[in-house]
């Protein structure tokens, strides 16, 4: 059940399809909360309880569980995802309280929406926002009830076209066609399989969108045609600003046509990113939306089938005004003067450190532009989290146009709910840090449940130097999730996995991912088809055992499968919690597996560098095909099932298995329903489409 409380009049995000049918009610009415409001500051409050966990806000740092610290949802350019970060890319505002009470909060606010979860008083939660205000509350009889009614009401999320769950390569920046190349010979020479190469900034002409750098990507149709016959899709990026520049088409046709964010003063408001200074288109128009969307055929006409879209925080390095006020200080200052100083002289180093180091993302900058929202003028930091959102928007509004068959890959790095229904998004500018691969971990189930499912983690760490180890083990976290793609920063050391030593232990988990594809892609299908989620806290699954409520390094996923990954350093074991009897699976390699029962309860399970452990749940059918060199030379007719069955007779499967591109998931069929029966001691399997199953069957 779900109700829409108001609050003054809220701007619209367009997060809930189908508004209308719900009935607004007053904040008044609102029982579970006690609200107050302060000039344009609405604060909601709750007082939790010892036993509840809070669920949710998607891309945020911290556990699974929420409780004990405070977010705030503000979309940030911040690549320093230490602890202490309140503010991420995304802006996710969907909370499950757990506990005496069940149910899910929505906070539809395009502004900054700051929670308070038991932080400064660990029995309260607190929400604070601008008074303008949609508030959803959603009570069901179950944390997954609540997900998927919420779901629901945010509408399907995106499905990409199935190449997008193949291993992807990425680096800042491989610099031409020929190191592209490159990338994919040596990848194909010691059989790791690939399915992408992404290009970064450096393939455009001066960071301009859309268009290509001649030199370094000469002829660039055929060489999109070159690696497409090897199986590669390249993806390259696109960032929100648009480069001032005389002479180049899209900045005069914005300029020409409005379609730029303005300043105060009615000009194109200019900031610096990566072109040197830029304007930003202004999303949150339809009409823009709709031109720059278009601006994408420029590459699908190409022969492109996939983007990134980046920046669109927006991402600001630094604006004139900021500029100027770092300058007028340091004029201040008295260069002569040498020690001691004047405390006052101090005052002034640090006030022209502190306006150095903080020239991006200023609060003052979003509060200096302005939007035209079909008519209406906004200033940005109203609406500050609806940018990124409307930036993919705009895409895949326009790619429905331009290829109305056709799924393309697109994911973004900011985002607000509602935008899962465009696209998917990467976690953004992490570390190679293990940490950072349990950060990873932690933050899949809950974008999950606020309509995230095309996600992943840039695998091995963006930031710093990653090293050999780190890298494996990511990779075999990375091969369960939607997003599989290894990406590093500019500067850091190279890490595609054959510039490492003994490659055949990266072929040996990235096979593994092959192998599984065929299951995943059917189970990533089936949850956004039917609103569930593809990673799941065990807490979920089994609300009652008070152990799987507190396991935050262990994820279920799809129907039947729960993964323990292992991401400490030198770890060769690891400690793992069956809420129930299992089927595990020890991967050393595709084709080297051990297979055996494990009994509900706590285990410490080898794991070696090179190995994957994979856990099936009771009378729940796993598939594997054989590993290729990419997705489109699996077969997907062929698999290994794997059954863990003690006692029930009959198990069923609906395996999804599409052309992989097309939109048509609803077709029948797509669906091959497999079923396991057990008829006198004899085991019979059906198949309504008939595959070829070699069955391992453990009783
Ligand atoms: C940003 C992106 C990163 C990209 C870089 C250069 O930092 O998050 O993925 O490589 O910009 O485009």
């Amino acid at each position: 059940m779900i109700k829409k409380y108001v609050s003054g009049t809220p701007i619209n995000t367009d997060a809930i399809i189908n508004q209308k049918k719900y009935e607004n009610h007053s904040l008044a009415s609102l029982s579970y909360f006690n609200f107050s409001t302060n000039k344009d500051t609405l604060t909601l409050s709750y007082p939790l309880s010892k036993e509840d966990a809070i669920y949710g806000l998607g891309e945020a740092n911290r556990g699974i569980n929420k409780r004990g610290y405070r977010y705030s949802s503000f979309c940030s350019d911040d690549p320093n995802h230490t602890e202490e970060k309140e503010s991420l890319y995304g802006a996710h505002n969907f909370i499950i309280v757990d506990g005496l009470k069940t149910f899910g909060v929505f906070v539809d606010c395009p502004s900054k929406v700051e929670f308070d979860i038991g932080y400064t008083e660990y029995d309260k939660l607190t929400i604070s926002c601008v008074s303008d205000v949609a508030i959803y509350i959603i009570n069901g009889n179950s944390c997954l009830d609540i997900v998927s009614q919420f779901r629901e009401i945010i509408g399907q999320s995106y499905i990409p076209p199935r190449w997008a769950f193949g291993y992807q390569q990425c680096r800042w920046s491989y610099m031409s066609a020929e190191e592209i190349r490159n990338v994919v010979k040596k990848h194909r020479e010691i059989n790791i399989p690939l399915d992408a190469v992404y290009m970064d900034i450096d393939y455009m002409e001066r960071y301009k969108d859309f268009t290509i750098n001649n030199d370094t990507f000469p002829d660039f149709e055929n060489f999109v045609k070159e690696m497409q016959s090897s199986n590669i899709h390249l993806v390259p990026i696109i960032d929100a600003g648009v480069k001032i520049e005389e002479g180049y088409d899209i900045y005069e046709e914005g300029v020409k046509d409005n379609h730029f964010c303005k300043d105060a003063q009615g000009n194109d408001f200019v900031a610096a990113v990566w072109p040197g200074y830029t304007h930003f288109p202004d999303f949150l128009n339809s009409t823009t939306r709709k031109w720059f969307g278009h601006k994408y055929k420029f590459l699908i006409d190409k022969g492109i089938d996939g983007f990134w879209n980046d920046m669109n925080e927006p991402a600001i390095f630094h604006s004139a005004n900021g500029i100027e006020n770092a300058i007028n200080l340091l004029r201040d200052i008295d260069t002569k003067r040498i020690t001691p100083y004047e405390e006052d002289e101090v005052e002034k180093l640090f006030k022209l450190k502190d306006a150095l180091g903080n020239l991006s993302n200023q609060t003052s900058d979003y509060e200096s532009f302005y939007h035209n929202m079909d008519g209406k003028t906004i200033r940005h930091d109203k609406v500050h989290n609806l940018y990124g959102y409307n930036m993919t928007r705009a895409a895949g509004e326009a790619f429905d146009e331009i290829e109305p068959n056709k799924r393309l890959l697109l994911f973004s790095r900011s985002s607000y709910i509602g935008m899962h229904r465009y696209g998917g998004i990467w976690t953004g500018d992490n570390h190679s840090w293990w940490s950072h691969i349990l950060l990873s971990i932690k933050m899949m189930p809950s974008l999950n449940m606020c309509g995230f499912m095309y996600v992943g983690s840039d695998i091995g760490g963006f930031g710093c130097n990653t090293s050999r180890d780190l890298l494996l083990r990511w990779l075999a976290f990375g091969i369960f999730t939607p997003l599989m793609r290894n990406h590093s920063a500019l500067g850091t050391r190279q890490q595609e996995v054959y510039q490492f030593e003994n490659t055949e232990e990266f072929k040996n988990v990235i096979d593994i991912r092959y192998s599984l594809i065929p299951y995943l892609y059917s189970e990533y299908v089936k949850s956004a088809l039917n609103n569930s989620m593809y990673f799941r806290p065990l807490a979920f699954d089994y609300p009652e055992d008070e152990i799987a409520r507190d396991v935050e390094d262990q994820l279920m996923l799809g129907e039947g499968l729960m993964i323990t990954p292992v991401y400490t350093q030198n770890a060769k074991r690891r400690y793992v919690y069956l809420p129930e009897d299992m089927l595990y699976i020890r991967f050393k390699g595709y084709d080297k597996k051990e297979v055996k029962v494990l009994e509900k309860g706590h285990h410490s399970i080898d794991v070696a560098l090179d190995e994957v452990p994979l856990f099936v749940k009771k009378n729940h059918i796993l598939l594997l095909t054989k590993p290729e060199m990419s997705t489109a030379d699996l077969n997907y007719d062929k698999f290994d099932l794997y059954c863990y069955n003690p006692d029930t007779s009959s198990v069923t499967y609906k395996l999804f298995n599409d052309d992989g591109y097309s939109k048509d998931y609803m077709n029948p069929e797509n669906f091959n329903t497999l079923q396991i029966e057990k008829k006198d001691g004899n085991i019979e399997i059906k198949a309504a489409t008939p595959v070829h199953l070699n069955m391992n069957i453990y009783e």
